[in-house]
């Protein structure tokens, strides 16, 4: 940190009152800067390189969890590779205060209905997130790879679309597209937990003959401090065929640092054709500083159905666009 932000924060802690409220602590420490609504309009701005985030936007402000902005609030920008002239108020501001004033801007959005981003729990391989996001994925598995984008639709839904390759002895790799709305149906808070239903559609195109509807429901769950579940049942329904199956997963994981080991348990169950299962262990590393840009790497295990059973790599990279650019938080 520059000798000039040092001083400006001791300024403002100075002014601060000793112990108070999140409030009084965002204006006497914040809203020089951004705005004594959070929107950003304010007179010091014309100084900063990067204009800061509007703070009072319910869809960044409600994705994020308390930890994470108080990680900025405490170290400064730049410990997340964004603006320098986002100061850090570790030396001045007692933890306490930091989560208070975090709790105040958190506030700011004002609406009711926006889950918050403590239930953003990090991509599994089989499950659909219950989470709504904005978000771009490349996924592999063994010798497909799926190209996937994500939009957020105000509060609670999702649209998403994907395209698959695959890369084996077949001439043409173009496997197909789909198209999936979701929307999240309930969560809670206080007990942790979220579930969301949506509907995947699959045209005749690449190589599927025939259109495919697959209706899901997805659930994550923070039963623990560090712990949480994910899972999905996902229904497939074709056209002539009907009903042909469904699919579900479970799986389970603790954040580690920057590192998230999960192992997820899925399988399908066909009305025609053999049952299979499988375990996925398989390990989430935040890539980015800031954590908008992330990795897996894992390795499906099938435990029953059709032989031959060979082991197939898991790897996914995402970047979550809404949170920041692509080249930014490094
Ligand atoms: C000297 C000006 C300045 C002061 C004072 C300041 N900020 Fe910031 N803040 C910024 C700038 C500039 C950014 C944008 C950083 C970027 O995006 O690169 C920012 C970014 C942030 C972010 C990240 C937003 C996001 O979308 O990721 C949070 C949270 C934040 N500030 C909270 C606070 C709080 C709380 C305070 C008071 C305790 C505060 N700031 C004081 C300038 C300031």
């Amino acid at each position: 940190m520059s000798a000039a932000t040092t001083l400006l924060v001791a300024a403002l802690v100075a002014q601060g009152p000793p112990d108070s409220t999140g409030a009084m602590l965002y204006r006497a420490w914040c809203a020089a800067c951004h705005g004594h609504d959070g929107r950003g309009d304010a007179a010091r701005q014309t100084h900063l390189s990067v204009r800061p985030a509007n703070l009072a936007e319910c869809k960044s402000s409600t994705a994020e969890t308390d930890d994470a902005w108080i990680g900025i609030v405490r170290d400064g920008g730049a410990a997340y590779g964004l603006s320098l002239d986002m100061p850090a108020f570790r030396d001045g501001a007692s933890p306490e205060q930091l989560r208070a004033v975090v709790r105040y801007i958190r506030s700011l959005c004002g609406e009711r209905g926006w889950p918050p981003g403590e239930l953003n729990f990090p991509r599994p391989v089989l499950a659909e997130k219950a989470y709504p996001e904005n978000e771009a994925v490349l996924a592999l598995r063994g010798r497909e790879q799926e190209y996937i984008y994500e939009r957020r639709l105000r509060r609670r839904a999702q649209l998403e679309a994907s395209a698959r390759t695959v890369v084996d002895s077949l001439s043409r790799p173009f496997d197909g597209v789909t198209a999936a709305l979701k929307y999240n149906v309930w969560y809670s808070g206080e007990r942790r937990a979220l579930a969301s239903l949506g509907v995947e559609a699959t045209p005749p195109l690449g190589r599927q003959d025939l259109w495919e509807l697959e209706p899901f429901i997805a659930f994550g769950a923070n039963p623990l401090p560090a712990l949480f579940l994910q899972g999905e049942v996902l229904g497939a329904w074709e056209a002539t065929q009907g009903v042909t199956g469904f699919s579900y997963s479970l799986g389970a994981g603790r954040e580690v640092g920057r590192f998230v080991p999960m192992l997820e348990v899925g399988g399908t169950v066909r009305r025609v054709g053999k049952s299979t299962v499988s375990l996925v262990p398989q390990m989430r590393v935040q890539l980015s500083r800031l954590g908008h840009v992330a990795g897996s790497l894992g390795v499906e295990l099938p435990a029953v159905g059709p032989a031959p059973r060979h082991p197939r790599l898991t790897a996914f990279l995402l970047w979550d666009y809404g949170d920041a650019g692509l080249l930014r938080g490094w």
